[in-house]
């Protein structure tokens, strides 16, 4: 039986779909994570912040119970995974390509090296005034977009138009970034802003050969001052030619930063029918966007990954035939949350075929740029890309969220 360690960050969306495909599999797993676990299955507390700590302990681990795979559910554990999967000999990305991933400058960096198309950008102090500021606008064309090198979920990703509104959004965007725990030595990222319909892709790279799993459309546009994801449907509706630059320029991207091995998600934009970098991310999709696909007959992306982690084959990389989407439900107001109305009648839409809140009623919702949470997910499936996303919208309209006693009472979720 193969044995996996299997990083889950405290605050992952993914451990449960993670670990039904690790059952499906029967692999026996361990469970790394940042906190304790009182679950009766076997776990492992690590420092995922600590890489080489963390490495230490995965390697003295393996050495008592030996591991076929460490697989990192998402972002944070990616270090971790790749140092340990280097010492131990297993099949993994390289440590510095993770880390060129996890950063957004250094992935900047080298993709400008390797020619891949991608916004003008120029790295910021922390401490950036006027001056500074000023001085980027013959290099980087306005709008900008101000983002700190290494957070995710659009926290702290801020739209400018003009210097004074970067001023603000780079003091906004410190402050989030300090919160967030991140080094006050780390600068901050300026970059054009590319307009254009955005896509994201899931992939699987093999050898440093990528395969594309997925294209999913993000149908709402995302023009800031805020970047708050709602939609996502599959099949993209883009043209033929434009998926294949969209599939080239992810491909490029990969190869630049050095990364050979599992699952990517990248963003892009398609603008003048050429694809433009907007990130590539070294895990698969986010949230619990992953519940839209279905490979082959019926399995799903978490085995997808667990299966290539461990080389096994798998019969089928082909997405299951049906449009499938996502809804992402928005958080428009900060407060504390009383409860989500509508979701037997958002349930009842033609098409959605599931709904899950993912913040408990007297949790407080943060929208962005400061928050970093998913109020929850509407799923719907259904013959092609417009129906799902018809749906997904008619359920939206069915939702309203209640606040706790300050603020309003009750705001609509569509419509704002
Ligand atoms: N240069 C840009 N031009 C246009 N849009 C951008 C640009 N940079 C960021 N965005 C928008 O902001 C969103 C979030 O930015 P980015 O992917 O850099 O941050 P993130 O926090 O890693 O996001 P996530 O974790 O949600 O993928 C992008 O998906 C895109 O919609
Ligand atoms: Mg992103």
């Amino acid at each position: 039986m193969d044995r996996v360690l299997l990083l889950v960050p405290s605050a992952s969306y993914r451990a449960s779909d993670f670990l039904d495909a690790a059952s499906a599999l029967a692999l026996q797993v361990i469970v790394g994570c940042d906190e304790e676990l009182v679950s009766a299955g076997a776990s492992l507390k690590l420092a995922l912040d600590d890489p080489d700590r963390a490495a230490d302990a995965i390697v003295a681990l393996d050495s008592l119970t030996p591991l076929d795979a460490v697989v990192a559910v998402d972002d944070q554990g990616t270090l971790v995974a790749a140092r340990a999967a280097e010492r131990l000999g297993l099949r993994a990305n390289r440590p510095e390509a993770v880390g060129a991933a996890r950063d957004k400058l250094r992935m900047r960096t080298l993709l400008s090296r390797a020619e891949v198309p991608q916004p003008a950008f120029a790295a910021l102090s922390r401490n950036a005034r006027a001056a500074e500021l000023a001085s980027l606008v013959g290099r980087v064309a306005l709008p900008w977009v101000v983002k700190p090198t290494s957070l995710s979920a659009s926290q702290g990703v801020i739209r400018a138009d003009s210097v004074p509104e970067a001023l603000a959004a780079v003091d906004r965007v410190r402050s989030i970034a300090a919160n967030a725990g991140v080094a006050s030595d780390q600068p901050l990222l300026i970059e054009e802003f590319v307009h254009g319909p955005e896509v994201a892709v899931e992939g699987v790279l093999t050898g440093g050969e990528l395969t594309v799993l997925a294209v999913f459309d993000k149908p709402d546009p995302l023009d800031g001052p805020f970047f708050e994801e709602t939609l996502y449907v599959t099949p993209s509706r883009l043209e033929a030619s434009e998926l294949q630059t969209v599939t080239s320029a992810t491909q490029a991207a990969t190869r630049a930063l050095g990364l050979t091995e599992g699952p990517v998600h990248a963003e892009l934009r398609v603008r003048d029918g050429r694809a433009w970098v907007i990130e590539v991310a070294a895990r698969s999709i986010g949230g619990l966007c992953s519940r839209t696909l279905e490979f082959g007959t019926g399995v799903s992306l978490e085995y997808l990954i667990l299966a290539h982690a461990l080389g096994r084959p798998v019969a089928s990389l082909r997405r299951a035939d049906r449009a499938a989407g996502v809804l992402m439900l928005p958080i428009g107001t900060g407060g504390v949350l009383a409860e989500v109305t509508g979701r037997e009648r958002a349930l009842q839409v033609p098409g959605v075929v599931g709904l899950e809140l993912t913040i408990a009623p007297g949790r407080r919702l943060v929208p962005l740029p400061e928050g970093n949470r998913y109020l929850g997910f509407v799923f719907a499936r259904g013959d092609n890309p417009a129906a799902v996303e018809a749906s997904l919208r008619a359920a939206l309209g069915e939702l309203e969220v209640r606040l706790e006693r300050e603020g309003p009472l009750k705001h609509r979720l569509a419509g704002r």
